[in-house]
């Protein structure tokens, strides 16, 4: 999160407040540590604070340490970051924002991974650089100061420039410096960022941006000249060795930018810029903003903002339209709920209605996707459907592929990212790939993403956030529009997933006479499900109490059958937010081992597999959830619960309304109403999150954010 202000008079209270605020509401991106860099008392001076655990630490910090609050800046730029670990463990050194030196004459936050930072890092190290930390970004921050020490009259853009030239991997960077005080730059490769920008006077601020053809020719005087000084050196990397810092080539100068905030006299404007992952951190202040795409540079300077593409323009534009956020503020507070989850939980019935506004219609009988209609016809022709997504989004896919396979009678391959890039899966040109994923940045679906655009499929996105990676770069797609999802164990965003591919499925079976009647069945079931939700809901209380029998626990077995499984996998995948996720998870892959040092082990098994081996463990203590709601196989679902009964197990059952299949002494029951078989999913998984969410609480656990979990995992 960065902040910048220009021409509007804060103090230093106001800016580390809104640094420290900006950091609480990203802070289900990452939560090991938190820091912030903002200017000090002198010129040229850098005052860091940082510190390991959740930002509330690093406000008690700032707090403690007491710096001069009062002091006012009319121009100043502060960055903050907090952190979830790839490289070096949650230490205050290790927590961003990052230095150059101990001067602190670049400082750097940086989401992503820079992969080649052992190259980088040996050469500085050539170099007399000496590196404290054990992160991949500090060798961004140092090689900055390389950079500028061999070019001091460099400008900040083409200095980031060069620095990025030389990056490999992904990153989301904002840097400050005192060479450059109250400036920031801003780039963007593979890990989102968005500007949200606020003017102090009311001004027209429709962002039209002004399009710089060449060179210097629209830069300030001073700044073009220094810039065609530099076209006349030999390179930025003359006397350099280890092959690294190769020449300059022309894209490292201001070629073409775009800029924003011109008054009508050309003159700088007062404004207010802040910079941050995703837009949850901005809406309080504006909702004014443009996201950068890869390849830009966002250089903000005097209150205003340009932005350049680095690298070949491949023809991409680098005029960014100024976008309207739509999510209010209250949709990323907690409101009167203790957890976020618990909110979002309790906000699906209102979720998956807006998931089919505008596009199902209940009455008439029809369902208008308009992010795909370009398309449908073409997807109804490809060779097969291949679904690729991780987490929850992949058990979403997992959940919907019988309706797909039932209504488009196309081959349906469900695949998580992970896998399928290393296996290196077979694409064509006539495969339709859909890409799921709440935040639609999740490295290991956009690094799939992208390799099946290389392969020349059409490919869809199913997001949540938009903007996004995933929705910028696919072909076509829907946004789920669940609203914010913060609480790092996806809920809403599952169900509102599940509805939004469901009525994929139903256009694209909407030329097939034979399905007529399925169809209509679905979509009737699809108009009650927000009430069905809030019937659901009402037992929240009951099932607390009931969680809290297995509260000691430390294994839970759920059971599910046909589309059921992938309810019990994602119930089981919630569950495991209670610590359990990498062990649960891993243990479908086979490591088995790893239950042995797990705390609540939860485990997901197909009730037709039940025999084959997991029933072994039942007897009269391990809970056992089983989802027997009825449908065409709920005959053979039923012999899994005889045989757990036989085995003395007492079985939580998961049944529809009224079901007498089960008696009351044996048997804990979760009823829940019915709905079309393909559908039930979407019902079933309720009292599962429900479960989750009260085991969680009763353990004392942290529910919103798990430990070792991020919300958006942009590392692969
Ligand atoms: C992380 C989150 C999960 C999420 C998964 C996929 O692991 O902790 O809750 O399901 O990423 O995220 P996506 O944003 O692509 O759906």
């Amino acid at each position: 999160f960065g902040y910048i202000n220009y021409f509007v008079e804060k103090d230093r209270k106001y800016i580390i407040d809104t640094l420290v605020n900006g950091l609480s509401r990203l802070e289900y991106r990452g939560y090991d540590s938190a820091g912030l860099a903002v200017d000090g008392d002198k010129k040229n001076e850098v005052l860091a604070f940082k510190e390991v655990g959740k930002v509330a630490k690093l406000k008690a910090l700032i707090e403690e340490e007491k710096p001069d609050l009062t002091k006012v800046f009319d121009n100043h730029a502060g960055i903050a970051h907090t952190r979830w670990a790839t490289h070096g463990p949650p230490s205050r050194v290790n927590c961003h924002p990052h230095r150059s030196d101990p001067k602190w004459q670049f400082a750097v936050v940086h989401n992503g991974i820079i992969t080649n930072y052992k190259e980088l890092k040996a050469f500085l190290e050539t170099k007399g650089f000496r590196f404290e930390t054990e992160t991949d970004t500090e060798a961004i921050a140092k090689l900055a100061k390389y950079i500028y020490d061999e070019h001091s009259s460099i400008d900040f853009t083409t200095l980031v420039k060069a620095v990025i030239k030389e990056l490999q991997g992904a990153f989301g960077l904002l840097m400050k410096s005192v060479h450059f005080p109250g400036e920031v730059v801003a780039a963007r490769k593979g890990s989102p960022l968005v500007i949200g920008v606020r003017t102090a006077k009311k001004m027209k601020v429709d962002f039209v941006d002004v399009e710089f053809a060449e060179d210097g020719a629209a830069l300030p005087a001073e700044r073009a000249s220094q810039n065609v000084a530099l076209k006349k050196q030999s390179g930025l990397s003359a006397g350099l060795g280890a092959g690294l810092l190769a020449p300059p080539d022309k894209s490292l100068l201001h070629r073409s930018q775009s800029r924003a905030f011109l008054s009508d006299d050309g003159l700088p404007q007062a404004a207010e810029f802040f910079l941050s992952s995703d837009p949850s951190a901005i809406i309080e202040h504006t909702k004014k903003v443009l996201y950068l795409e890869d390849d830009d540079i966002a250089h903000i300077h005097e209150g205003q903002l340009n932005i350049h593409r680095v690298g070949k323009t491949d023809g991409i534009s680098n005029v960014r339209a100024i976008q309207t956020l739509e999510i209010e503020l209250q949709e990323i507070m907690k409101g009167r709920f203790d957890h976020f989850m618990q909110k979002e939980i309790f906000e699906q019935p209102e979720s998956v209605i807006n998931a089919m506004r505008g596009r199902l219609n209940a009455k008439e009988k029809t369902v208008t996707l308009g992010g795909l209609r370009q398309y449908i016809t073409t997807i109804r022709r490809c060779r097969r459907l291949i679904f690729i997504a991780c987490g929850t989004s992949f058990h979403s896919c997992m959940a919907v592929r019988g309706a797909f396979e039932e209504l488009t009678e196309l081959p349906i391959s469900v695949e998580l990212a992970s896998d399928f890039l290393d296996r290196q899966a077979p694409v064509f040109r006539d495969d339709t790939c859909v890409f799921v994923s709440q935040s639609g940045e999740t490295a290991d679906s956009l690094m799939a993403l992208r390799y099946c655009l290389e392969r020349g499929a059409l490919t869809v996105g199913f997001v949540n956030v938009v903007g996004s990676s995933i929705s910028l770069m696919t072909h076509c797609g829907v946004h789920i529009n669940a609203g914010p999802e913060i609480g790092v164990a996806s809920t809403k965003a599952y169900t509102s997933q599940f509805v939004c591919m469901i009525m994929f499925a139903l256009s694209l079976s909407e030329d097939r006479a034979s399905k007529t009647q399925r169809r209509l069945e679905i979509m009737d079931g699809l108009a009650k499900v927000s009430d069905q939700f809030k019937e659901i809901l009402k037992l929240d209380q009951s099932i607390k109490e009931l969680c809290l029998k297995f509260k000691d626990q430390k294994s839970l077995l759920l059971l599910g059958r046909g589309a059921q499984h992938a309810t019990a996998l994602e119930g089981e995948f919630t569950f495991s937010t209670n610590d359990t996720f990498f062990l649960v998870n891993m243990n479908i892959l086979g490591a088995l081992k790893i239950k042995e040092i797990s705390y609540l082990h939860c485990e997901a098994v197909m009730s037709g597999e039940l025999k084959h081996g997991v029933l072994a463990l039942v007897d009269e203590n391990l809970p056992i959830v089983m989802i027997l709601t009825r449908d065409d196989i709920f005959a053979k679902s039923l012999n899994a619960y005889q045989q757990v009964i036989a085995r003395s197990g007492r079985p939580i059952v998961i049944c529809n309304t009224g079901d007498k299949e089960f008696p009351g002494e044996k048997t804990d029951k979760i009823e829940v109403p019915h709905t079309v078989d393909i559908l039930q999913g979407l019902l079933n998984v309720i009292p599962l999150q429900l479960m989750a969410y009260w085991l969680a609480v009763a353990e004392g656990l942290n529910v919103d954010f798990p430990r070792n979990l991020a919300k958006s995992v942009t590392v692969e």
